[in-house]
């Protein structure tokens, strides 16, 4: 069978473009100037604010005060008297939205600013759950696991895990399991999916319950996402996406498998996706750049190359240096010294969720 992948030739990146980076998140940066209006799709906006703070703080480059204040202001706009956030002002309050902010409300060390209301916020979590455990997105009754990851782990960055049904939110989640090949899809009986796999092990690690996967059979799944080009696909048959550089690595750094894949080649791949005039990154080599990817690249990046790597810079043989290895040692020590350490269930700094009360549980091999 053809597998459907891309070729990394040596005309692509191959080195990490760290302050173009740093200058192309910044235009997404001044609220006040309606650059966001401009360059984020508006029923994105929340995510979009998220995902460009999040890469800025990884790359330890975050906006100053007054566009922190900016990015508050905004969220109070998106506030509803039920609790709920949403996208953008004058939109309908979701999840997905309400998890956004409150993930840039903690990073920001913001929570108790009177910019939500946490009793309000943590009604209206409660109130999207159904009585089998599982969790609509917003009124309009969508079930997805995906939601139940919202849930779960908004309730526990806002210290409230105990006000949701964590039991029968699990039970919900592990029905979404598919025993055949270890994976997550996003309702009982859907196809493995790895974004889907990730919300799922988010929430078993938030709940302290991945003792209820097989995590050989998901791990094999998992690095079986690899292509020969080195890029991860989300399921088989599909093309290598630079995102699931987190949904798949993310998931094997939980479950303690993320040395499964090879993380040279997966590094050529992700470098290959940069541009080089604008920066930013994307989906695959050559395509548009967006903030989404941009962070889940640099996210993957810093995965690969912290803690959770098994095979560190010092495998490369030291005795036998081609010049490859010597520039490929030297790339990753760019990358460890200038991306910080990701937090794999929450995708949001380690050092801010060292700051919480989280207690999260990984597997080990
Ligand atoms: C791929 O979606 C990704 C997922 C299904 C996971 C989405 C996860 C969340 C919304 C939870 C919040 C996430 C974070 C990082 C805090 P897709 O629709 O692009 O899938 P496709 O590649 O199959 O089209
Ligand atoms: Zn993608």
């Amino acid at each position: 069978m053809l597998t459907r992948d891309v070729e990394i030739t040596a005309k692509h990146v191959q080195h990490l473009l760290l302050s173009k980076h740093v200058q192309y998140l910044q235009k997404y940066a001044v609220v006040s100037n309606e650059s966001y209006e401009q360059l984020m799709v508006e029923y994105l906006r929340m995510s979009g604010i998220y995902w460009t703070t999040t890469a800025l703080q990884l790359m330890d480059s975050d906006f100053d005060s007054a566009g922190r204040q900016d990015i508050l202001s905004m969220i109070k706009t998106c506030v509803h008297p039920n609790g709920g956030i949403s996208a953008a002002k004058g939109h309908d309050p979701h999840l997905l939205y309400t998890m956004s902010a409150i993930q840039i409300l903690v990073s920001y060390d913001a929570l108790n600013d009177n910019i939500i209301d946490i009793d309000k916020t943590v009604s209206y979590i409660v109130s999207l759950q159904k009585t089998d455990g599982s969790f609509m997105g917003d009124s309009w009754g969508e079930v997805d696991v995906r939601f139940s990851f919202c849930a779960i782990a908004s309730a526990a960055l806002l210290n409230r895990l105990n006000a949701i049904d964590l039991d029968k939110a699990i039970d919900f989640v592990m029905q979404c399991n598919n025993t055949i090949d270890g994976g997550f899809g996003s309702r009982p009986g859907s196809e493995s999916h790895a974004g889907l796999i990730y919300c799922s092990l988010g929430c078993l690690s938030i709940a302290g319950e991945l003792h209820r996967i097989d995590a050989d059979l998901l791990g094999w799944w998992l690095a079986e996402r690899q292509l020969p080009s080195g890029g991860l696909n989300g399921r088989p048959e599909k093309l290598p996406d630079l995102c699931y550089s987190w949904w798949v690595l993310s998931s094997m750094a939980i479950i303690g498998r993320l040395h499964w894949i090879d993380k040279h080649k997966l590094l050529r791949f992700i470098l290959a996706t940069q541009d080089d005039e604008t920066g930013g990154f994307s989906d695959r080599p050559g395509n548009m750049v967006d903030p989404f990817h941009t962070v889940f690249g640099l996210a993957g990046l810093s995965l690969l190359s912290h803690k959770y790597s098994c095979e560190p810079i010092e495998a490369l043989s030291e005795n036998s240096d081609t010049n490859s290895d010597s520039d490929l040692r030297a790339q990753w020590k760019v990358i460890s010294d200038k991306i910080k350490p990701i937090n794999p269930v929450f995708c949001m700094t380690q050092s801010v969720i060292d700051k919480t009360n989280i207690k999260l549980q990984y597997l080990s091999l």
